[in-house]
């Protein structure tokens, strides 16, 4: 039979993303309302111990790598703790711990994570503009975050990322300015497509697809813009600019997915399992755990979560896109969006 973390497709999952809380101490616009969301029972969130103990379990499994994410990670008050519990599943096979973090209450915490074993950061940041930032987020921080990417920097992180959204009229100009943060740093620098999700008010005019930005790129570097390999599992198509330290890619979710490689599996705060990010919840793993299911009751209901995993995202066939073909690769294809 199939291993656990295999699916029907021939994707095996060896990356883990775990979100530790649904919290934020932002409110983007394109992610929560002002008010923000309604927040799980703490009762009903996983604790640091069930998270690890479902982190080891898959690990076991041949999981290498796990992404802590939100709501926001440095919001959880034992999220050193937690980096450090990971830590000791290393022997197991774990070998890349990295969070997701909007920067805003890191820096202190930057030297305790190093030590508790992260190993990379990646830090959005949409607009280097303080006073766009208030519109992007309804909250101030632009300077916070710019001083917790360079102190990543020299905090000797393996790899520190900079996510950014980008939305037409609001900061597709500032692209540029982005790629020359690469100029002295090593840092990757990772334009995403802005992504549908329920109630962020998406619409076709201000998503921007990479092509389009590419092209505006070329007439300001020229040849000097060099395209990168392809990584194994990417969600980035990475390019850098000759004589830059750093890097720049796109995360093209929109308009060229990259469902035929992905490698990743979701928990969530509250424990629930998703095999792809625009799917539904599958099973809750707090449920089983508590009511006492052992360490292989618990690889089952993954197996099994894992193996009804879809083939493309149809998740994106809602009222926004249409989801009419997926090619050879596994890439689905839209019209309509
Ligand atoms: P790396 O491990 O550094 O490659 O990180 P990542 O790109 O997987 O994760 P990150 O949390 O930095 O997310 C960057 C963007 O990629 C966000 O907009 C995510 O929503 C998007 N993303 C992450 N995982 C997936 C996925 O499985 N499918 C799609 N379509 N987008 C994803
Ligand atoms: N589209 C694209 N990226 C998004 N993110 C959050 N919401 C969206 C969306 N609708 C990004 C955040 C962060 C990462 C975890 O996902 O900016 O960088
Ligand atoms: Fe959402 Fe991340 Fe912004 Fe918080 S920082 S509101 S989780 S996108």
């Amino acid at each position: 039979s199939l291993p656990v973390l295999n699916d029907m497709f021939g994707r095996f999952h060896n990356y883990l993303r775990i979100s530790v809380t649904e919290k934020c101490n932002l409110r983007c616009q394109y992610c929560m309302p002002e008010e923000g969301i309604d927040l799980t029972a703490n009762e009903k969130l996983l604790t640091t111990d069930e998270i690890i103990r479902v982190a080891r379990i898959f690990v076991q499994q041949g999981v290498d790598k796990i992404r802590l994410t939100g709501g926001e990670p440095t919001v959880r008050r034992d999220i050193i703790d937690l980096v450090r519990g990971l830590d000791g599943l290393r022997p197991l096979g774990l070998r890349k711990i990295a969070m997701t973090t909007n920067g805003i209450a890191l820096r202190r915490k930057l030297p305790l994570l190093r030590e508790a074993g992260l190993d990379g950061l990646n830090i959005s940041l949409d607009t280097r503009d303080p006073l766009k930032f208030e519109v992007f987020t309804r909250r101030r921080g632009c300077e916070q975050v710019l001083r917790a990417i360079d102190e990543a920097g020299k905090l000797g992180f393996d790899f520190v990322k900079v996510n950014v959204v980008v939305m037409r009229g609001q900061n597709d100009d500032e692209v540029p300015a982005f790629i020359e943060m690469t100029h002295d740093d090593s840092i990757d620098v990772r334009f995403i497509e802005y992504m549908p999700f329920d109630g962020n008010r998406w619409g076709k005019q201000k998503l921007v697809g990479y092509q389009e930005l590419l092209d505006k790129l070329r007439p300001l570097y020229g040849d000097n813009i060099e395209q990168l390999p392809l990584e194994d599992n990417h969600t980035s198509k990475g390019y850098r600019i000759k004589g830059y330290r750093g890097q720049f890619g796109f995360i093209t979710s929109m308009t060229k997915s990259f469902c035929s490689s992905c490698n990743r599996v979701r928990v969530l705060a509250d424990g629930n399992l998703k095999v792809c990010l625009f799917g539904n919840t599958e099973v809750s793993l707090r449920d089983l755990l508590r009511a006492g299911a052992s360490d292989s009751d618990v690889v089952e209901t993954i197996s099994q979560a894992i193996k009804r995993k879809k083939q493309a995202h149809a998740g994106l066939d809602t009222r926004h896109t249409k989801l009419t073909h997926v090619d050879d690769a596994g890439n689905a294809h839209m019209v309509d969006v």
